[in-house]
């Protein structure tokens, strides 16, 4: 499935998911998660698709959640699109790539501790302020955030909800390079691509899901609570004056 706002194209089988929605800082709506989640099982499936790289823009990679469309279109069924998305993503067994410029809010963020290789622009701004919209981590965020950079760093990052920039983020292994520029991702991106189509499809699986044994059978159960808290919390007072004061800023 392709959408307008999420692009998805295969070549010397890698296979792109473009966010292109970028007058909303790609935010992403219910029909983006189904076009992503659909790009990754198709591209799982696949057996000419070697892997995946997620690009957004040069201004903005993500957004976060669409918090118009979240207020209109709750992902209340454990067969929401945000959730479908989050299953392909946690169990997805190829090398996925990432490139980040400008601001990465949210599952912008969250959703990069699930992939191998990221590089970001100099200039990439990070958050989770899900407790600021009175709402809780996601995406498996709270397990995967306190295992990578210890319970101090996540407090700052899923508790107070504070930005970091680029250096931090890979300083605390949220990404693997800092870049000068939006050009200089699509560098790095190609050098990726082209390292890990010169080796063994079986051994990088293999290699693969043997780095990711230790979290794997709890990073399911652990989205799931994530999940059914935060589907919880969308409902509170709390999350809907700060969703309102968000949607109707002068
Ligand atoms: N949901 C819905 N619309 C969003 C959005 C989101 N998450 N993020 C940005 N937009 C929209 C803005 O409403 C604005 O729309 P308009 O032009 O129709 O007014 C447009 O995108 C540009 O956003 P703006 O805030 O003016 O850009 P900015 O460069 O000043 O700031 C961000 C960029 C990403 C830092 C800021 O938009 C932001 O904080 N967004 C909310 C992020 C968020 O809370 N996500 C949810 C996490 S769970």
């Amino acid at each position: 499935m392709n959408c307008e706002e999420v692009l998805v194209s295969e070549q010397d089988a890698v296979v792109t998911i473009k966010i292109n929605r970028e007058d909303k800082k790609n935010a992403l709506t219910g029909a983006m998660y189904s076009a992503m989640a659909t790009a990754l099982v198709e591209a799982e499936q696949n057996d000419q698709a070697r892997m995946v790289q997620f690009v957004g823009g040069a201004e903005s990679y993500c957004a976060g959640n669409d918090l118009k469309d979240f207020v209109e279109h709750p992902p209340l069924g454990n067969d929401a699109p945000v959730w479908q998305f989050l299953q392909a993503l946690s169990s997805f067994s190829k090398p996925i790539i990432v490139g980040v410029n400008g601001p990465a809010v949210g599952i912008g963020t969250t959703m990069l501790l699930h992939c191998d290789l990221v590089v970001a622009s100099s200039g990439a701004v990070f958050t989770t302020p899900f407790t600021s919209l009175g709402l809780c981590p996601e995406a498996g965020s709270s397990l995967l955030m306190p295992m990578q950079m210890g319970l101090k760093k996540s407090a700052e990052w899923l508790l107070l909800g504070d930005r970091f920039n680029a250096e931090q983020a890979c300083e605390a292994g949220v990404i693997n390079k800092v870049v000068a520029d939006a050009e200089a991702v699509e560098e790095q991106l190609a050098a990726w691509r082209k390292k890990i189509l010169r080796l063994s499809p079986e051994a990088i699986k293999v290699s693969r899901r043997l780095l990711r044994q230790g979290v794997t059978s709890e990073l399911q159960s652990r989205i799931k609570e994530e999940g059914d808290h935060f589907v919880e919390l969308l409902q509170s007072d709390d999350a809907k004056a700060a969703f309102d004061a968000f949607l109707n800023k002068k």
